[in-house]
């Protein structure tokens, strides 16, 4: 009775393991073909929000309203000032943050994981940072669980960058579109063909693979 037992015990896990290890194996398949982190790839890392990630941060911001971006700044005013010469809170003044260093106010104690990034803060980064704070910058001292709508993080980076830095927005990929102002139906459906011309600097990484994913 006990063998029995034990044999029934023994395929059954098994087969639990052999289960396992085809959804793994599946798992890394389906992952390697399709990015679900554009743009900004950063090892080991995924971004939060799936489908609504594929519509590219230029899209978004074209129809970004700063109004309502700075109605969803009061998320961020518990630890951020965001006039010019505001005050550090618990985090940093955001005045003129973008195209500055990661850690952009001098004398604020950052954590190495946010100034260890290199580059400048741009929109793409931006828009990864404030979806996962720490996923973008693992140990962060950012508590702030994330936006994990893509549009209200646009309409918040408008904002932003209505404070001080006032960057040109990118422009949205629109080749075979007739007007940007079409709307974002037909913006995004260009850009699943055209992401190699949309997303700048990672052309290389992602424009194969949006190619076999448009076909
Ligand atoms: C609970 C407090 C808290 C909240 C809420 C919060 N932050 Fe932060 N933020 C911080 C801290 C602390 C840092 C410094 C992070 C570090 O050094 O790792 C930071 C850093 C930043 C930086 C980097 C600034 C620089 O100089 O490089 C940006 C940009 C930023 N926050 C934007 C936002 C936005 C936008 C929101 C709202 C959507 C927000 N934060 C919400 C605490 C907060």
């Amino acid at each position: 009775m006990d063998n029995r037992t034990n044999t029934i015990a023994g395929w059954a896990l098994a087969g639990c393991t052999a289960a396992l290890g085809l959804s793994i194996i599946s798992g890394m398949y389906f992952h390697s073909e399709r990015p679900e982190n554009m743009g900004y790839p950063i090892e080991g890392v995924e971004t939060a929000g799936g489908a609504a990630e594929e519509i590219p941060i230029a899209t978004l911001l074209a129809s970004a309203d700063v109004a309502a971006g700075q109605a969803s700044f009061a998320k961020c005013a518990a630890c951020h000032t965001i006039t010019q010469g505001g005050a550090n809170g618990i985090g940093p003044n955001l005045w003129a943050a973008f195209g500055k260093p990661h850690g952009h106010v001098a004398g604020f104690a950052y954590s190495d994981a946010l100034t260890s990034i290199p580059g400048n803060w741009d929109f793409q980064g931006m828009s990864d940072w404030l979806a996962s704070p720490r996923r973008y910058a693992p140990g962060t001292k950012m508590t702030f669980a994330g936006l994990s709508d893509p549009q209200e993080r646009a309409n918040v980076i408008a904002y932003m960058n209505a404070q001080g830095s006032n960057l040109p927005f990118p422009a949205p990929p629109v080749e075979g579109a007739e007007e940007p102002a079409e709307g974002e139906e037909a913006a995004a459906n260009a850009t699943d063909a055209e992401a190699d011309n949309a997303v700048e600097g990672n052309a290389t990484e992602t424009a194969g693979e949006n190619a076999t994913a448009a076909e």
